[in-house]
């Protein structure tokens, strides 16, 4: 079975099963949209008017925080069951909210510089190539547009299992380039589906190379030195999970100008 085939099947199912990543948006958090989506102050003061994809973010939860908060919204997701929750919830909360079931690596019905904000939550360990998410993200966002992602770090996916003595295994190299091999714990990673571990060249450095500017980088926190070993917390305590990066698309010009010598543009 492909990659696409198995994760949209796994999301299918989590949407399903009301994971925690399926969660909606709460009456609390639509009452303070943008707090809800960016502590950090990442964001604009008001995303009013302004044309936002949310990628690989169904689920009813990033598209209708914006969409309250006055944005007009896209949001692209593999899972057809993640969508429906994104199109339910904007009937009930009285919002207009697109919705398109596409791979996030390919979104070639949307055009060039069609948004303001790309919001992309912790998903591209679902492709192997990440460098083609990035790409298509430079392609449909505005020169200066701004790009928040989140993505799964390449340590905490080469532990493959905690030890009598409590400690964490790495037993994938860090050079794994194949789907990651099945995991009993499944705290970080999703049963059923097919993960791919991304370097830090790959997650820093194919940014910058697809024309992006890091404005900001965070390491959220999971871990608790309290939690006992059965906990993802303490799992969290030995190595962070997750990277959020803000990043700034550069004009298309610069990226052209620079060195006198194109780099690379999405129109090549
Ligand atoms: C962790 S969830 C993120 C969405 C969620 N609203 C959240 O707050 O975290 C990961 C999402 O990525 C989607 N996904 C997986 N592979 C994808 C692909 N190739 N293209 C687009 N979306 C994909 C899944 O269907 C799922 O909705």
């Amino acid at each position: 079975m492909s990659h696409l085939d198995a994760n949209e099947r796994t999301w299918d199912r989590l949407a399903r099963e009301n994971s925690q990543f399926a969660n909606v948006a709460s009456d609390e958090e639509c009452e303070h949209p943008l707090l809800a989506l960016d502590r950090r102050g990442w964001l604009p003061g008001s995303v009013k008017g302004l044309d936002v994809l949310c990628l690989a973010s169904g689920g009813g939860w990033q598209s209708i925080l914006y969409a309250v908060a006055g944005a007009n919204v896209t949001v692209v997701d593999l899972s057809p069951e993640m969508l429906k929750r994104d199109d339910q919830q904007a009937r009930i909360r009285n919002v207009h909210v697109k919705t398109m079931q596409a791979s996030m690596d390919d979104l070639l019905e949307l055009g060039d510089s069609s948004f303001d904000i790309v919001h992309h939550p912790v998903s591209s360990c679902y492709i192997p190539k990440l460098k083609f998410v990035y790409q298509e993200v430079a392609r449909v966002l505005r020169d200066e547009g701004l790009y928040i992602s989140q993505h799964k770090q390449p340590t905490s996916l080469q532990i493959v299992e905690r030890d009598q003595r409590n400690r964490y295994v790495l037993g994938v190299s860090y050079y794994h380039n194949d789907p990651l091999p099945a995991v009993q714990d499944t705290a970080y990673r999703e049963e059923g589906s097919i993960e791919y571990l991304h370097r830090w060249e790959e997650l820093v450095g194919e940014l910058c190379r697809s024309g992006f500017v890091i404005e900001d980088l965070s390491e959220p926190r999971r871990g608790d030195p309290k939690a006992k070993p059965d906990d993802f917390r303490h799992r969290g305590m030995f190595t962070a999970p997750y990277v959020r990066m803000k990043a700034r698309r550069k004009a298309r010009d610069e990226i052209t100008e620079s060195s006198g010598q194109t780099i690379w543009t999405p129109d090549s």
